[in-house]
């Protein structure tokens, strides 16, 4: 993962560095740096930990210079020490690095058995090292990076600065996304538009085994034989003001409660209600030639897959296969022929995902991909791009890109399965008005926020959480213990809740509070006796339910939701299990936007 940004500037690069730096924190935050090179002198500041720890030290001995380039880090290699954070330097070059060098061992040993010697464990030391060997050799700048690339396999992003050229840098793209950025006497390159939304809006975006040379006036980019090549040049409309949280503690609780106008803003871009039709984007197929549709993601945008399974499945009669990225091309997935392989991801950059949809894309597959981030390689690589309008997502835990790309994913369902000729204009139109009910019935549930809190303060304790919900509430059963997990650090697992006798009811007693997602549809009856027999081994339920009958003697709290339709309910319920695992996470202190361990966007496998 990590951010990385360059600048070859015109005023002091430091705090514009440091600026670009805290857009990509969402990249990962175990550690931060920055290099500069000026008057041939090559130097940096680094820091364990947030970018904070990193201005500290830059507070107390500042660096200079208009050229530089800097990184927040998610370790792979090697602890998130001073030592291993990037910039990796050398005497000769520093470089900052997003990826895995996968060959880095053969090269460390070769550079060790030539007498270099190493500093730190990082793969990304021995990009440095290797670049400094070829320079040492008296290869010019252009010809050392050149040479250095070649040695490298795996995934990167780099950016280099070499000592005594103040008016080069270089950068590559192989496997991990970088982007060019162009400034008026000025030239950047960034992880992402994000990164650079401060310093230009005019963009290449780099493809797979591009690299460029930038000056301060000029950049030339190359593809992986050295070949001169124009890219696309693109206007970002990424906007440059910084996102805030607004009123809010964290940007999660902010992104939570901004879900009814961001679902209201994706579904308007899909549904047409005077038609009473969905509209989905043109598609280079017919629809209704989709023999079978697979959907792959990784975390919260898998469970999203869950839930479109039971709604596709269900409205157009069109078998679905759903599968974690990180697993289906090692299995050999079995494709049909004009099947429609669709990857879901908020980022658009999630490395397994992506790695996904190249195996689908490569055999033969129809590729659509449902994401957050425009301008992102699964959006730039897909043939069909559903963007969710979600709007720039920081906090960690996914919220809002969730429950807009179940909005998306619903509008999809409906229009297969009108396409397939399986509902009538009349039902289609009645899914639609459904639909559009949802931006309300999400604001009612909010307005439940003070009786959520409680709830979380009575759980925050716990050792053990379940979540359990039959049928399409099953997945968000599992996306309430995903986010109570990675906030909270409470172990929480989501169950399907017939399946809770088969096992998992050993693991109940007096200590374990039981999440129950039980709307008031043809399961309801079987979920709450599941909740009985909770209940009576001791486990603390807490209802999540529009049935008002629904409720049992002996349930420890009840929260009551709002009836809507089965295209509805599970981004209803989505809600209170964010709520819930937020308010822990806030009662137990934890860094809510930034959990341990974890970064935004994950673009290692
Ligand atoms: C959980 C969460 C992660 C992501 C997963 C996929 O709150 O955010 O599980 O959902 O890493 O990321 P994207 O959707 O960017 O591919």
């Amino acid at each position: 993962m990590c951010g990385i940004v360059g600048i070859l500037g015109a005023t002091p690069a430091v705090p514009r560095i440091l600026e670009s730096l805290a857009r990509l924190e969402y990249r990962g935050y175990d550690s931060a740096g920055i290099a500069t090179v000026e008057g041939g002198t090559l130097d940096r500041r680094r820091a364990p930990g947030k970018l904070s720890e990193l201005r500290a030290v830059i507070d107390a001995h500042p660096l200079s210079g208009n050229n530089g380039i800097g990184h927040t880090r998610w370790a792979t290699h090697g602890e998130p020490t001073e030592a291993n954070a990037h910039p990796h330097m050398t005497g000769r070059v520093a470089i900052v690095h997003n990826g895995i060098i996968e060959n880095f061992r053969p090269l460390k040993e070769e550079l060790l058995t030539k007498g270099v010697t190493f500093e730190g464990e990082t793969d990304t030391e021995v990009v440095a090292r290797l670049l400094t060997a070829y320079l040492d050799e008296g290869m010019p700048p252009r010809a050392a990076f050149q040479k250095t690339l070649s040695r490298l396999v795996g995934a990167f992003a780099l950016c280099v600065l070499i000592k005594g050229e103040d008016d080069l840098m270089f950068g590559a793209r192989e496997g991990s996304p970088l982007v060019v950025g162009f400034g008026d006497g000025e030239n950047y390159l960034g992880s992402d538009a994000m990164a650079l939304a401060s310093l230009s809006n005019k963009l290449i975006y780099l493809e797979e085994g591009d690299w460029a040379e930038l000056t301060h006036t000029s950049v030339q980019v190359f593809d992986a034989d050295g070949t001169p090549v124009d890219r696309l040049t693109t206007i970002s409309q990424v906007a440059a003001t910084m996102v805030d949280k607004g009123n809010h503690r964290h940007f999660m609780q902010k992104e939570i409660f901004e879900q009814p106008t961001v679902v209201a803003q994706a579904l308007g871009r899909y549904l047409d209600p005077v038609a009473g039709k969905v509209r989905l984007p043109e598609m280079p197929f017919e629809l209704a030639t989709v023999p079978k549709v697979t959907l792959v993601a990784c975390g919260t945008s898998y469970y999203a897959a869950l839930v479109a399974r039971y709604w596709i499945e269900k409205l157009a009669r069109v078998p679905v296969e759903v599968d974690i990225a990180s697993e289906f091309r090692y299995r050999e997935p079995v494709y049909m022929d004009g099947g429609l392989a669709i990857f879901i991801s908020q980022s658009g950059e999630t490395a397994d995902t992506l790695a996904a949809l190249r195996h689908a894309k490569a055999a033969g597959q129809r590729v659509a991909t449902i994401v957050n981030v425009m301008g992102s390689t699964m959006a730039r690589e897909a043939d069909v791009v559903l963007p969710i309008h979600a709007g720039a997502e920081i906090g960690v835990a996914s919220t809002k890109a969730f429950t807009c790309q179940l909005s998306v994913l619903a509008a999809l369902a409906v229009d297969l399965a009108a396409a397939k000729g399986q509902i009538d204009a009349a039902q289609e139109a009645a899914f639609v008005e459904e639909l559009e009910t949802a931006p309300k019935l999400m604001a009612r549930v909010l307005a439940h926020d003070d009786a959520i809190q409680e709830i979380a303060r009575a759980i925050a304790p716990a050792r053990d959480v379940l979540f359990v919900g039959r049928g399409i509430h099953f997945p968000i059963a599992m996306e309430g213990a995903l986010k109570l997990k990675e906030i909270s650090y409470i172990h929480a697992e989501g169950y399907a809740a017939g399946e809770l006798k088969h096992g998992p009811i050993a693991l109940i007693d007096e200590n374990v509070p039981v999440i129950g997602i039980a709307p008031n549809d043809e399961l309801i009856d079987k979920t709450v006796s599941n909740l009985q027999e909770i209940m009576a081994r001791q486990g603390k339920v807490i209802l999540l339910s529009d049935n008002a009958e629904s409720e049992a003697e002996g349930m420890f709290a009840r929260l009551e939701m709002p009836s809507a339709g089965e295209l509805v309910t599970p981004i209803l319920y989505a809600i209170p299990v964010q709520l819930l695992a937020y308010y822990a996470a806030v009662e137990k202190g934890t860094d809510v936007d930034q959990p341990r361990n974890l970064a935004k966007s994950v673009t290692v496998e």
